[in-house]
This record gives C-alpha cells, structure tokens and sequence, in this order.
C-alpha cells in the first residue's frame, strides 16, 4: 500500500443530513469539541457570548463561525471542516439544505463514504427528513447511521426511541438504504457522542464515536477504471498537450488510451511537468495533467479518455434521475444545457418517466416537474455521450442541467432501460474493401415492376404488427410484388437467436434486422419488418442503412388495449414478475415522433389499416416514369 493509499482509508468524509431544527448543528459542534478538534481559544470565546447573553452554551454557534468563514472563501469546495477520532479524520459535509446539497453534489464535493441522518426524538420523521434520506440514496450511499437527537426532551424515553427509529428504519428500507445503526442522543448533552449517557441505560449499542469507527471508506478513486474527461488542447511550441483532471484510476506513460465519444486511440508519450527534474510516469485520481500523445487524432474538450478494456458507456439517450431546483417547471420538449464532467450539450427532455414523492416513495408519471421534485427522466441529446452510470462511477455518471445561465437542476445518470451504444458503432474488421455489384437498383426495379423498400412497423406487442405485416405481405404478393415479412418472433429463432430483451440486446436485434432489410430492399425486396424497437436511435440507424428506402411505420395502439388483447398471454406474465423487461411495462417504449404513416389499430378496423398501408406502399414503390428525353 502506498503511502496516498494509507491517508486516504485514514479519512473518512461524511454528510450531516437531516431536518433544519433537529440539531444538526449542536451535533457538529458538540462532536468537534468532545474529539478536541475546536480551533485554540473557540470553546472560551463561544462561553463568554453565551454567559453574555445569560444563555447555556449554544454549540451550533461553532458552525455559524465556519459558516462566515467559508462566505468569505472564494469557493465553497476549499472549507473543510473535520476532527480526527479513533485514529482516522473525519470530514464532515454539512448539508444545510437541498440547494446546497445538491450543489455540493454536481461539483463533487459531496462525494461522501456515509452519512450521518439526525432525527429530533419529539418530532419524529418529518418530510425534510424523508427527502434527505432519499437524496442520500440517489447519491449512492450505501452507509448511513441514525440518530434520534434531543432525548433530553422526551424524557430520556425507551418507547419513544422505539417508535421513531422504527419509522425511519422502515423507510430506509424502501429505499434499499443500509442502516449502520441508530443511536439515541442528546447532543446538546453530548449524550451518547463520545461518552456513555447515564440517563439512557437501556440502550446497550454503540454511541457515536464507536458506531463511526465501523464506517468503511467508498472505494478509492484510484481503484475505479480510468477516466480522463478533457478540459483542453494546447498547441506548445510543435507539440499538443491534452490537459483534464484525472477522476479515477492511474495514467501512465506508455498506455494506449481510447477518447470517446469519437473512439480514436493513441498511447501516451508523455506527461508534461513544469518543475521536475525527470518527467514522470504516472498520474493519479485528483491530479491535473497534460499529456502528449504518440498520434495526432482528434481530442476535443469534452472527450474522456479512458483505457479500452474499461471504456464508458455511449450514448445519445440518457436516463437519469433529476432533482429540479427552479420555479419554472421542467416540461416534456423542453431544451437544457447538459454539463457532464467537461461536456456540455444540448438535450431535450424525451419523457417524464416517473415524479416520485419523497414522503411515501410512491411514484407517478407526470406532464411536469416541480420546484424540490425528483424525477426521472429519459432526455435525449443530439450527439453522442460518454459517461457511466453513477453506480460505477460517480465522476462520470453526475451531471446538471442549466437553463441559459441558472443551474436548474442536478442529477445521477441510470441507464435503466437503455443500452450502451458502443457495440453497435463498432466496424472490428480491417483491410476492408467494398466491391461494386454489375447491376444498378433501378435494373432490378424494372425488371420487379417496383422499388425496394423497407417497410419498418413499429409499435407495443400485441398492437397487430404481425397480423398486419402478414395480411399486407398476402395483399402484395397476390398483386404482383417481390414482398417478404421479417417478424420479431421468427428471426429471434434464428439470426437472432442469441439474443434476449436487454436493452443492449434489443438494439442489436434491431441494427442486425435494419442491416438484413436493407439488404433484401437492395435486392428489390419489399421488405415488412414487425418488431417492436422501442428506441428511436435504433429506429435511426436502421433508417440510414437503407436512406432512400426507408419508411417508419407506426403501429398504434393503447398499452390498455394491448394488454387486454394480450394475444400470447404476455402482459399477464409480466406484471405477475414472470417476465422482466417487457415493453410498456418493465421497459421502455418510445413512440415515433414523425413516422411517415401510422395506423390506428384501436379505432381502425383491420382492413381499413391494411389499405391504408398497401395504398401507401403502392405509391412509395412506384416506379417513375423514365423521362421523355431517354425513354424516345
Ligand atoms: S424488440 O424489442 O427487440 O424489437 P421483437 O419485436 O424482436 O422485440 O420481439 C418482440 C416479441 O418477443 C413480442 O411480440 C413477444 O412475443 C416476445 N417477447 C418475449 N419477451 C418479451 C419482452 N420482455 N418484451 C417484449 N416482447 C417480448
């Protein structure tokens, strides 16, 4: 272990989280002056005001001096306040509100191993309490030790410890929150802090100091993969210097590195140092570098560079959930400015997926979110993205969403539903060279009497894409056309049948279908593809697989009414649990925005949607007329 590595496990970073008046304060105090770590001569000043005022010592007041210290800091990151206990430092993250937390958070210095949740023992859980706790669960944080502050004032009570710490208990729980214990204290008192209560001798567990000591430390960052995000490129003398902080993992000489989102890799020549008298090899999480590169590829601010076995998602949908700090509401279409680790990119909001009230974890979709809201929400961006989930990492995986100047909310990436797009940009093949086919599409359509198309339906299961493709296919065919149906369930036995219904599976059902399709249509095929693909993007890329030919499809029909048709018996088994992902209930479905026809099957009977959709063909496969000059 290195000596970095051995200071780091000797701190600890914790939030204080908690309801306004519970006693977050007093409890910050009272802990810096039982573990003596109170700056010379503060313990005498705060006696004399409060004898002054004829008042008991009031221990927040300690915070309030911090407090007027970090105003005056140039930035909030710099204060820090801490005590050492146990043999380690403590570093303590004070939240003293949801706009503060959240700020603390975007930036990074709320990058907390635990947290401490304070509860008052006479008010119980309040709604603040609540939102707190589920903060902290978006946050990630896996340790969290209660306290039911201000025993004093209920009479030191065993039964009223019970009482409320069994309904925090609970409510963590929902949230999958780990709960490292719950002590009943006085802070005021400093009962139960650093020294035993007498009045409380019925609670046999750990007090604070000791329940504190049991914390692990978050791994470090230096043991997650390498993440690199790009603040600039120098042009120095003859050479480029690609400056970033590293967030995680270690760089060193020698490495190739892959920069994505463009996927261009290069190996690192060097690492730029001013004053050392041998450049060195290595940087680490928390150092800002510049480095060279063996190669002159294309680096711009924004790009993360990663090493290749560990690259970071890709994507140009992302899901995440919000916490929405502005009066204006957040609304489905509207445009933000996304700020991830460097990037900043412009991103619609796709759907509201879910508001969930902080009170009873229930959680419903919604046409807006509210100032104090949290949400999730899909929103979709016009380029490509590199970024983790916050899970895996928290760096790379938190991001703010600003509206013209103001930061409107912050956030944690969850790809939930979504796939990694990676795979599916990937060309592994080399020395590849692309042979010209003898006859033109136009001497096949002559020859077929139509064009070749791609006919891509997509819409819920049980919407009637399979019914439809099938009828229409009889209806051509019987018309004289080289038609042919490509349906989910069919090729899902072949081609595809290594694939399942992840969202990283789905997408590549739907980009090998789109690549096979445009190849039928190539051939002079009309080609009817049935399969639900519920992405977009995906949607897009088989569309550029065969540009001119290619027309979307929209099968529609109510999720209610899909699930009371329920032709497989699908619906049924998925919202009994027996089947994960399922389009509309478990997974996601995202409708076409523009398709270029869409049928009705709730309202249409049957035949009229298949006219409707032969009509359609029949004019977007006609040939046109060879003109005057070359026909005479
Ligand atoms: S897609 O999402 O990847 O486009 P696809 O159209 O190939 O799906 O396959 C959908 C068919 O698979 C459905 O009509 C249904 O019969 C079956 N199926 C099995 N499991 C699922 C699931 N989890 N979600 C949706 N369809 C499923």
């Amino acid at each position: 272990m290195t000596d970095h590595d051995t200071a780091y496990r000797r701190q600890l970073r914790i939030v204080f989280a908690g309801h306004v008046d519970h006693g977050k304060s007093t409890l910050i105090g009272r802990l810096l002056y039982d573990t003596d770590s109170l700056p010379d001569g503060k313990y005498e000043e705060l006696k004399q005001v409060s004898e002054r005022r004829g008042m008991p010592l009031e221990w927040s007041f300690v915070l309030d001096a911090f407090q007027a210290e970090r105003d005056q800091a140039v930035t909030i990151d710099t204060t820090q306040i801490w005590f050492k206990a146990n043999n380690r430092d403590y570093v303590i993250i004070d939240a003293p509100g949801h706009r503060e937390f959240l700020k603390n958070m975007v930036s990074g210095a709320a990058q907390a191993d635990a947290a401490v949740l304070v509860v008052d023992a006479q008010e119980g859980v309040r709604e603040q309490s609540r939102r707190h706790a589920y903060l902290l669960h978006l946050l990630g944080l896996r340790q969290v030790l209660c306290v039911i502050n201000k025993m004093d004032l209920v009479g030191h009570s065993a039964d009223r410890f019970a009482e409320v710490s069994g309904e925090i208990a609970r409510y963590l729980e929902d949230l999958g929150l780990g709960l490292v214990g719950t002590i009943p204290i006085s802070a005021r008192d400093g009962d139960n802090l650093a020294h035993k209560s007498p009045h409380m001798p019925w609670y046999e567990g750990p007090i604070v100091l000791q329940a504190l000591d049991r914390l692990e430390p978050m791994p470090s960052p230096i043991d997650r993969p390498l993440r690199l995000p790009i603040q600039d490129v120098y042009k120095f003398d003859e050479r480029r210097i690609i400056v970033g902080r590293i967030e995680t993992g270690i760089l060193r000489v020698g490495d190739r590195l892959l920069f994505s989102p463009h996927n261009r890799t290069a190996v690192v020549k060097s690492i730029e140092a001013w004053n050392a008298a041998v450049p060195p090899v290595e940087a680490r999480a928390g150092q800002s570098v510049g480095i060279t590169l063996d190669e002159q590829i294309f680096v711009e601010r924004g790009n993360i560079a990663s090493h290749d076995t560990h690259a970071p998602v890709l994507t140009s949908v992302l899901r995440t959930n919000v916490f929405w700090l502005h009066d204006k509401p957040l609304l489905v279409g509207n445009g933000y400015k996304l700020k991830l680790a460097t990037e900043d990119a412009q991103v619609t909001v796709q759907s509201i997926d879910r508001v969930i009230d902080t009170q009873t974890l229930a959680g419903k979709k919604g046409e807006a979110v509210h100032r104090n809201e949290v949400a999730e929400v899909t929103l979709r961006a016009r380029k490509m993205l590199a970024l983790d989930e916050y899970a895996d990492n928290p760096a790379t995986g938190r991001c703010a969403l600003v509206d013209v100047y103001d930061t409107v909310a912050g956030g944690v990436v969850n790809m939930k539903g979504y796939p990694d797009q990676r795979r599916l940009y990937q060309v592994k093949g080399t020395n590849l060279h692309e042979v010209e086919h003898l006859l033109t599409p136009d001497a096949r359509a002559w020859r077929n009497g139509h064009k070749g198309a791609v006919i891509w339906f997509t819409g819920l299961s049980g919407a009637g894409k399979s019914t439809l493709a099938m009828l229409v296919e009889r209806t051509l065919f019987n018309k004289g056309c080289h038609v042919y149906v490509l349906d989910g369930d069919n090729v899902r036995k072949g081609l595809n049948s290594d694939l399942g219904f992840e969202p990283g599976d789905r997408a590549e059902n739907i980009r090998r279908v789109g690549e096979v399709a445009a190849l039928f249509a190539q051939a002079g095929f009309i080609v009817i593809s049935a399969f639900i693909s519920p992405y977009q993007v995906d949607r897009d890329r088989a569309r550029k697989a065969a540009p001119d030919a290619f027309h979307e499809v929209y099968i529609h029909a109510d999720l209610e009414t899909c699930e009371q048709r329920d032709p497989k018996g699908l619906y049924k088994k998925a919202r009994a649990g027996l089947i994960q992902d399922f389009t509309g209930i478990s997974a996601p479905y995202e409708a076409p925005g523009t398709p270029e026809l869409m049928v009705d099957t709730d309202r249409q009977p049957i035949e009229d949607c298949v006219r409707q959709i032969v009509d359609y063909i029949s004019v977007a496969t006609l040939l046109e007329a060879p003109d005057a000059a070359t026909a005479s």
